[in-house]
């Protein structure tokens, strides 16, 4: 897996906690956090954004990449991912969103979550198998 110490991806994943007393998800009252270690240097965060239409809601890895790009820009890479709650639930990225970190994240980097017991670390590439396959041209 790409090269971050357990101690740094820890760290990442305490910013992703704190992201996560921002949720706004009053209607599942889950709330999550993410942070995303940038190859240039910067963390950026996210956090969950709930609709009442439900399937609008925006969940806290995809807004944290949207918020990445925003500020830094279209050739950004993600070394490291992590994404935690506050309600002491596992939670792994959702299928949209392991899709979403694939388009900036290389398949070998690594992404921290809650497990049902601890803290678990999986390369995106075991999350999301063939995630870099699809080519449009
Ligand atoms: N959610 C996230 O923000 N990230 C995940 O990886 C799992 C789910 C949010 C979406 C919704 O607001 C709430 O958690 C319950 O699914």
């Amino acid at each position: 897996m790409a090269n971050l110490s357990q101690q740094e991806l820890e760290k990442l994943y305490e910013i992703a906690r704190r992201a996560a007393e921002n949720s706004y998800s009053p209607y599942s009252e889950f709330r999550v956090g993410a942070a995303l270690q940038l190859a240039n240097g910067e963390i950026v965060t996210g956090t969950n954004v709930e609709n009442v239409s439900y399937g609008l809601t925006i969940c806290a890895e995809r807004a944290a990449v949207a918020r990445a790009v925003s500020q830094f820009g279209p050739k950004i890479r993600i070394a490291a991912t992590a994404v935690t709650n506050l309600n002491g639930k596992a939670s792994p990225p959702c299928g949209a969103c392991r899709q979403v970190l694939a388009e900036f994240m290389a398949p070998d980097s690594p992404v921290i979550f809650p497990a049902a017991e601890g803290t678990r670390t999986m390369a995106l590439s075991e999350l999301l198998p063939l995630g870099t396959e699809m080519k449009l041209k």
